[in-house]
């Protein structure tokens, strides 16, 4: 959904600053601009969500800037959880490489859309909605994902709302989830920055 080139294409300088919708175009471009070499994995998934995520946005990869499209390699561990996030600046379509995956996406309703698949299989995130991702297998799983726009964004729930900087005051968490300060506190520790 971003918006569409005017011109064949506009690597990014990263160097310079972003504008209103993303970076200035490189002077000097060559083939190896377009090339990208970081998707095939495998990555360390050793950490307490048991997933990582290694994306191919325009800050990774600069050729993308103004092409309105992006890609993510995500590794699960056995049981890890992608936790619930939300994408403001793209819908997100995945296919699963390996293994057996819960798939699962909410509705401004909230409804919930899930489904189990395995590799060759595919889904589609509508833009904005929150997901996750869980790997229900005996082994590792992966998914390939792609999104349309350079950098989607990620709001990841659990870390906006435990893991900000500054923090959000407990008295906003314990009405908002209608629990205590100790319960706040401790989630705060697990994400804090
Ligand atoms: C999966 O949800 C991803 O954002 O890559
Ligand atoms: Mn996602």
């Amino acid at each position: 959904s971003d918006s569409d080139p005017l011109q064949d294409f506009c690597v990014g300088d990263l160097k310079a600053s972003p504008s209103i919708n993303g970076f200035p175009c490189k002077s000097s471009v060559s083939a190896s601009d377009f090339f990208f070499s970081v998707l095939g994995g495998p990555i360390n998934t050793s950490n307490p969500n048991g997933v990582t995520v290694s994306p191919a946005n325009v800050l990774t990869f600069p050729g993308l800037n103004t092409l309105g499209l992006s890609m993510n390699n995500v590794e699960f561990a056995p049981g890890g959880v992608n936790p619930p996030h939300s994408h403001p600046r793209a819908t997100e379509a995945g296919i699963v490489i390996k293994g057996s995956v819960f798939v699962g996406f909410l509705t401004t309703n909230n409804t919930l859309f899930s489904k189990v698949i395995s590799a060759g299989e595919m889904f589609v995130v509508p833009r904005g909605l929150v997901h996750f991702q869980w790997n229900v297998g005996k082994g590792k799983a992966r998914l390939i994902t792609a999104f349309n726009s350079q950098l989607p964004g990620s709001a990841v729930l659990p870390s906006t709302l435990f893991g900000s900087m500054p923090e959000i005051p407990n008295a906003v968490l314990t009405k908002t989830f209608r629990t205590d300060d100790e319960t706040v506190n401790k989630l705060k520790s697990k994400f804090a920055v």
